[in-house]
């Protein structure tokens, strides 16, 4: 399985040391096959050591530049970040990002040989209009985007799920990633959307569920440890 801690908005850099400190330690005795991506926002990128793997929520697709606000590859380089969030909700949302441009970011960060966590996920209206309406809106989120690249992994997040303390249910993730796999050439695949310590057991038991990639539940260290020890 694979464990995602996206802190987005959340923790600062003394606070990421401290939460990588303490996470280290709490699992220490977690099973070699899983893997650990931690997210913090830009501030906190350094130069961590440890079982896990650290990657930049966002970076804009240029070495460097006139580019206020953003950072690029200098930025991530210094501190040898090789993994990288395209396409998140939030990001499509808020800072408008098209389907094109984070189709063009792909693209660059692929070229540079990053881990990528590709991002897709329907809103409400979408999911109550059924099954074949949901799986259009989905698949119109690969426009553009290499989904054979070998270092890709997608993260299925229905947007109603996402910090609503609702997950999606058993059946809604299990029939969505049976479909997506078969998408996406059977990469990995994680489940995003209010995935806590309460619901990870079920959710890890999906057939078509490669990992979760954790929002609110793992702002806390212990609460993100039970998670990946579960
Ligand atoms: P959540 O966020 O776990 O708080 O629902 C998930 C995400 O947006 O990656």
């Amino acid at each position: 399985m694979i464990y995602a801690a996206n802190f987005k908005t959340n923790h600062t850099r003394k606070s990421t040391a401290e939460y990588i400190a303490s996470l280290s330690d709490k699992i220490a005795t977690k099973n070699d096959e899983d893997k650990v991506y931690i997210f913090p926002p830009a501030t906190a990128l350094d130069s961590y050591v440890g079982d896990f793997t650290i990657g930049t929520q966002n970076a804009y697709p240029a070495q460097n530049g006139a580019f206020t606000g953003e950072i690029g590859l200098d930025q991530l380089e210094e501190f040898d970040i090789q993994t990288i969030l395209i396409g998140h909700s939030e990001r499509r949302e808020h800072m408008a990002e098209s389907q094109e441009k984070v189709a063009q970011k792909f693209a660059f960060f692929k070229e540079q040989n990053f881990e990528i966590i590709y991002c897709i996920g329907e809103p409400l209206h979408v999911r109550e209009e059924g099954f074949d309406a949901v799986m259009d809106y989905l698949l119109a989120q690969f426009d553009g985007i290499d989904i054979s690249y070998e270092k890709v992994i997608v993260a299925y997040e229905p947007i109603w799920a996402i910090g609503t303390g609702r997950s999606a249910t058993v059946e809604e993730i299990s029939s969505t990633h049976l479909a997506l796999k078969k998408a996406i050439n059977n990469k990995p695949l994680l489940y995003g959307g209010s995935a806590k310590p309460a619901n990870i057991k079920e959710i890890s038991a999906i057939d078509g569920v490669d990992g979760v990639l954790v929002g609110s539940a793992s702002l806390d260290a212990e609460s993100f440890s039970q998670m990946i020890l579960s």
